[in-house]
């Protein structure tokens, strides 16, 4: 079971070329299944979850996308794009008071979220690469966010066409410390 797992969370990689292949509906189900039961302050699930399949959609929302992110083709090439939203003042909150000197914990959550989908999609046999480098208004419009929730990330998601190798990583002697910082 910690194989199973350890070996999801090393192979999953950032996958910026997908096939022209659609996803079964039942796949792309158990994906999203894996956002559903991602922890969230209070349980709190502050998330908003936007499908993006149709071809226009995906080209409007492109546009809010810089041509050098590495991951705007993306956009395009995979069959679905999910576009996470949340809805801020309501993760890190208590009786309409920020909790903690942190404000607000719905980036926190949503990376949380972005994590379980990439994980569960990697197992799937899918390839998902996580966007953060955008125009988060323009995206909002372009999927018609509503007044009161934020964009946070677009997600593509697809059968992977080229997997990068893994970047290094940190050793954990570098970023582990014992007892004190
Ligand atoms: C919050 C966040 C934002 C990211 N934004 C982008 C992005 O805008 N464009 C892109 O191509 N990759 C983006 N990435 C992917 C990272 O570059 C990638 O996760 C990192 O290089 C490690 O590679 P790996 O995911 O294959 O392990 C983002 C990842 C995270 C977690």
């Amino acid at each position: 079971m910690l194989n199973d797992v350890m070996k999801v969370i090393k192979e999953r990689r950032s996958v910026r070329n997908f096939e022209d292949k659609p996803i079964p509906e039942e796949v792309l189900k158990s994906v999203l299944e894996a956002i559903q039961w991602a922890p969230s302050w209070a349980n709190t699930q502050c998330w908003e979850v936007v499908i993006i399949k149709d071809p226009d959609a995906k080209a409007r929302v492109q546009e809010a996308v810089p041509k050098a992110n590495p991951g705007n083709k993306a956009i395009v090439d995979a069959p679905v794009v999910l576009a996470l939203c949340a809805r801020p003042g309501t993760a890190g909150y208590f009786k309409g008071e920020a909790a903690t000197k942190f404000g607000d914990w719905f980036m926190f959550d949503l990376g949380l979220a972005a994590q379980n989908l990439c994980l569960a999609a990697h197992a799937a046999g899918l390839g998902t690469v996580i966007l953060g480098l955008f125009d988060h208004d323009k995206a909002a419009a372009a999927v018609n966010a509503p007044e009161g929730y934020e964009l946070v990330t677009l997600i593509p998601v697809g059968y992977p066409a080229k997997v990068p190798s893994a970047p290094k990583r940190r050793d954990i002697v570098e970023f582990c410390r014992e007892d004190t910082f």
